[in-house]
């Protein structure tokens, strides 16, 4: 496992703060419940942080959009129709409509045409039930929470759990909702405050896909800051400005340097990390987290999940919804070195990061 820093603590001096990224051991990676624990119960529910966290999970992951009335919520993104029951509601049926996002048109129901109190009318559903057919049980079970509700939370079981879990937050499309006068940040920096989560020992880190949101809450927060890599396409803050840089340009040396200024961390796309064979099974890894680490960057590798659907064609096992071999799947990016995993599953993150840990002993 390489470790980019001699010391438990990965200590990262910028400009105008000391942000420590601080993990339960220097040779631990984190295991990040993805937008909860979304293998067993829908994603971005209280019921899916909860478990999460009493899987093992040192983090809890919630995608952030916002609502008309300027409260963050957890979603994954603005359509609303696709992981809530307003299809179903009438009251509603007004409210459907299409709008461009980033440059793609979608059509649907969108959070931010709706207050807070609205939204709280709503139910969660499972997003893919081809796939996670358990999770249909739950159904009409949960709301869409608040980030102050799940704030909340993660103070709850970290005393009844007895260990400090950590939140995740990623701002969901910052530029459109900047567009539509809802911009994310300033409530997020409020939520982090009121909290008392503003702090470089702060159990956070702060995730984006653009960088302008990103370079702006570098100087408003002390907490990590992590810019998240996709493997194709461009931060939409910079396509739209005329900024011609990819993510495959953010991933070279120079790029991961240039992130390093105002970032602590990136989240890898996992093809990104580990390379995929022309027959879609796993390769050898690509050196990126090398390469960050040599610009002091820790490597955070995204989205670990046990379908087979979702595994390399080497790992699948059955038919798309069955689970394949997921634990090797974590024990190769863990032996590439990466610094923490987004996963579905997060009990078998940590499965696998035991199982990898008793090996190494
Ligand atoms: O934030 C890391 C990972 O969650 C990015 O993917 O689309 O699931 O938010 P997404
Ligand atoms: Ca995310």
């Amino acid at each position: 496992m390489t470790d980019p820093s001699p010391d438990p603590e990965i200590v990262h001096v910028v400009s105008v703060r000391t942000v420590r990224i601080t993990q339960p051991d220097s040779a631990t990676p984190l295991v990040i419940g993805h937008r909860g624990a979304p293998g067993h119960r829908p994603e971005h529910t209280l019921a899916s942080y909860e478990l999460a966290a009493r899987a093992g999970a040192d983090f809890i992951e919630p995608d952030l959009v916002i609502t008309a009335d300027g409260v963050l919520v957890a979603r994954h993104e603005p359509e609303i129709g696709a992981t809530t029951d307003v299809a179903s509601r009438p009251e509603f049926a007004d409210r459907r409509t299409t709008k461009t996002i980033d440059g793609v048109s979608r059509t649907g129901w969108f959070v931010e045409d709706f207050t807070l109190a609205e939204l709280r009318t709503l139910r969660a559903i499972e997003r893919i039930p081809h796939l996670r057919p358990g999770n249909a049980t739950y159904d009409g079970r949960f709301a869409i929470p608040t980030f102050a509700e799940i704030l909340t939370l993660r103070e709850q079981l970290s005393r009844r759990l007895g260990r400090e879990i950590g939140v995740y937050p990623e701002t969901k499309h910052p530029s459109y909702f900047a567009g539509l006068g809802l911009p994310l940040e300033p409530a997020l920096v409020t939520e982090l405050e009121t909290y008392d989560l503003n702090r470089p020992e702060a159990p956070v880190f702060v995730q984006s896909f653009e960088t302008t949101n990103l370079r702006l809450l570098r100087e408003q927060l002390r907490v990590p800051i992590v810019q998240l890599l996709a493997p194709d396409g461009a931060p939409a803050d910079l396509a739209a400005s005329g900024d011609r840089r990819c993510y495959s340009d953010l991933a070279t040396p120079a790029g991961l340097r240039e992130i390093a200024t105002y970032a602590d961390a990136i989240g890898a796309e996992k093809d990104l990390v580990v390379a995929r064979e022309p027959d879609g099974s796993l390769g050898a890894p690509t050196g990126l987290v090398e390469a960050a680490h040599d610009a002091g960057l820790a490597v955070h590798a995204y989205t670990f999940r046990n379908e087979s659907a979702f595994l390399p064609a080497n790992l699948r096992r059955g038919a798309a919804a069955d689970h394949g071999d997921a634990v090797t799947e974590y024990e190769v990016f863990l032996r590439a070195g990466v610094d923490g995993v987004f996963s579905d599953h997060p009990d078998t993150a940590v499965l696998a990061r035991d199982l990898v840990a008793a090996r190494a002993a």
